[in-house]
């Protein structure tokens, strides 16, 4: 069998996005409803596939709060992958992964392979059907709904792809509680990878 390529990953974007639950259901095929916050930066590993090759992904899932920004540059530096995600509910969150990917784009590898995350879809997929409503009476923040409040989308998929195509991007909607899409990216993302 053939050694595995190692393929060093970041995660970045705004806190509370989604970047812990993506990886956790990446690695582990498992969702937490209300997940702590990230402190400092995570780190876990994942094989795929990419036709005969396994590609080990070794990923620094890093903590989106402003405080932990500094820190930052340590996990980018020497990356070749990068994951950027936002939150399709939340406008200002596509803004901040947008300063991310700026800060990719000056600062990391200049191969850096950086896909950009719209999380959370199951949310507007529902509000698209009719009215939201959250089992718990929560929403993903902790805060306490209304009754069948609706979740609007604040980022279109066409916003969001425009962007991500001038920018040079690949480009996903995803929800790690229901599993959409989220194979489907670190695959893309793997076989976006120079290997020599
Ligand atoms: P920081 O570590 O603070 O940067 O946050 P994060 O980006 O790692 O977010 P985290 O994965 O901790 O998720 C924040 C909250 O959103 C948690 O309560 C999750 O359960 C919830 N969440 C994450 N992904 C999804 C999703 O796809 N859909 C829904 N509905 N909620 C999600
Ligand atoms: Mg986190």
């Amino acid at each position: 069998p053939m050694k595995p390529v190692q393929v060093k990953l970041v995660l970045l974007g705004e806190a509370a996005v989604g970047k812990s639950s993506l990886v956790q259901r990446f690695v582990n095929n498992e969702f937490q409803e209300n997940k702590e916050p990230t402190i400092g930066a995570a780190f876990l590993t994942q094989k795929t596939y990419v036709e005969d090759k396994v590609i080990k992904f070794e990923i620094w899932d890093t903590a989106g709060q402003e405080r932990f920004h500094s820190l930052a540059p340590m996990y980018y530096r020497n990356a070749q992958a990068a994951v950027v995600v936002y939150d399709v509910t939340r406008a200002p969150s596509l803004d901040r992964a947008k300063s991310w990917i700026k800060e990719l784009q000056r600062q990391a590898n200049p191969n850096i392979v950086i896909a950009l995350a719209g999380n959370k879809l199951d949310l507007v997929n529902d509000a698209e059907q009719g009215l939201h409503s959250e089992e718990d009476g929560h929403d993903e923040d902790g805060h306490e709904d209304g009754e069948d409040m609706p979740v609007t989308r604040q980022v279109s998929t066409e916003e969001a792809r425009i962007y991500a195509d001038e920018a040079g991007l690949l480009f996903f909607e995803t929800s790690a509680k229901l599993d959409l899409n989220v194979q489907e990216m670190f695959n893309e993302i793997a076989r976006k990878i120079p290997i020599e």
